[in-house]
């Protein structure tokens, strides 16, 4: 018995078939457009970057445990990408001198993260990335909420179905040094514990904030600074709040595109102020959809020029576990609209000079690459998804004229070939 290989794909990586591959591209290219419609434009990069730039920006999440790395033959260690923001800010840097800033670009690459696959998290994920560079103020961050929003409803959401939960990190710093009482070598690992709040049960967290070195009584506070929402800003000083977008935020009329919430620090390292996780309402996908944040100084690894980054970074798993559950996932398109049948394997060419004709017009026509009895070709068309079959006999074909039949109906009518196509789309509609 020969051995052969597995048909499946490495773990955590998925194929696309055509059905899914079309509803794919239909999600996206909604979401392509509400990107275009806010002026971002599409970049790329490649899929290898020195190994480098993740470990020094990314955190250690990343860095020692999902980097999928390698060495080439000359000795160069290299990284298949996590993310994207490393290369993005990379190219900015690299090309700062001819942008006019600020500038809005937008990206669909594939990530790869070696983490243990389950429910949302895969080894290869499709990644919607939006930033803007270049500009500080509180504008950026309004219109990110917008434009999260426009998003999701591009794709058919509705408000009720998602929440964007919203913090600044230095808002978190001050009121985990001045109400809780945290010290300034704990504070990294007070942030990771807060980053897994909602992930432990108390117990957990408990023991976890014993061994970083936290009281009980700290533990407490840490807990009614956590849910402690716009109440918290009121123990915050006015410097700190002053300073942050965020808070500039509250005060406008955005501030219902967002909630106010103390646990939201996110995982990764180069944040610097603003940081936003959207999540899904529905019970049965109570989950993180996908996340952002503003990064002061990721620019900064290439160039001494000081470029501000804010963006995010929407995963294609976490979104089509959305739409599934919102019942919003749309349809296969069907492989064509109309199938062009020769009756005898002479009126091939006539076939193809008909299909020609319809896809002038338009429309999606495939003919038979073998033939076969016109009763199986027209169960074919109809499992291709096809509405209309145009029958090309010879009498017919003598006198100018082709055999419409719609495959929902089964009526045909018999029409000059300058009038197939209207008559096909008739069937369409
Ligand atoms: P991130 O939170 O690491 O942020 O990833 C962003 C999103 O990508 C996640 O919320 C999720 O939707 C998706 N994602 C990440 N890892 C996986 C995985 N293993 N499987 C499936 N989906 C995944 C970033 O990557 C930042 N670079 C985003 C950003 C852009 N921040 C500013 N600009």
């Amino acid at each position: 018995m020969p051995e052969y290989l597995p048909t499946a794909p490495y773990r955590g990586t998925r194929d696309f078939l055509p059905p899914e591959m079309s509803v794919r591209t239909q999600v996206f290219d909604h979401l392509y457009e509400v990107l275009e419609r806010y002026g971002y434009q599409r970049y790329d990069g490649p899929i290898l970057e020195s190994a480098e730039i993740y470990e020094k920006k990314s955190g250690q999440e990343i860095a020692d445990q999902q980097l999928y790395t390698l060495t080439d033959r000359g000795g160069r260690r290299l990284a298949l990408r996590p993310e994207m923001t490393p290369s993005v800010a990379r190219m900015i840097a690299g090309n700062a001198g001819s942008l006019q800033f600020p500038v809005r670009w937008y990206s669909h690459p594939n990530c790869h993260r070696y983490e243990r696959p389950q429910r949302g998290r895969v080894r290869e994920h499709w990644q919607i990335n939006a930033d803007i560079f270049g500009s500080d103020s509180a504008n950026c961050e309004i219109e990110m909420f917008e434009l999260i929003h426009d998003l999701l409803r591009g794709v058919g959401a509705t408000e009720d179905m998602f929440v964007v939960r919203a913090n600044d990190r230095n808002l978190l710093s001050a009121a985990l040094t001045d109400v809780v009482g945290v010290t300034a070598e704990q504070l990294p690992q007070v942030f990771s514990l807060v980053d897994r709040w909602e992930k432990y049960d108390r117990d957990t967290l408990a023991k976890q904030a014993e061994e970083i070195g936290l009281a009980d009584k700290q533990f407490g506070k840490l807990g009614d600074v956590l849910g402690a929402g716009t109440a918290l800003l009121d123990e915050l000083p006015a410097a700190v709040k002053e300073a942050s977008n965020l808070v500039t935020v509250l005060g406008t009329e955005a501030a219902g595109l967002i909630r106010f919430d103390p646990m939201i620090v996110r995982g990764l390292a180069y944040y610097t102020s603003t940081v936003f996780e959207v999540f899904d309402t529905s019970p049965e996908n109570n989950r993180a959809l996908f996340g952002g944040g503003r990064y002061s100084d990721l620019a900064g690894m290439f160039t001494s020029q000081q470029i501000p980054g804010i963006g995010f970074g929407m995963g294609d798993v976490t979104l089509m576990d959305f739409l599934a559950t919102h019942e919003l996932t749309p349809k296969p398109r069907s492989e064509v609209d109309v199938v062009v049948v020769p009756v005898s394997a002479e009126l091939a060419g006539a076939a193809r000079k008909v299909a020609t004709e319809l896809r002038g017009a338009g429309l999606r026509t495939s003919t038979p690459l073998e033939l076969r009895k016109l009763g199986k070709e027209l169960s074919r068309a109809d499992k291709a998804g096809a509405r209309a079959v145009v029958i090309v006999g010879q009498e017919d074909w003598d006198a100018g004229n082709v055999t419409v039949r719609s495959l929902g109906t089964r009526e045909q009518q018999t029409v000059p070939l300058g009038q197939a196509a209207a008559s096909v789309r008739a069937h369409l509609a």
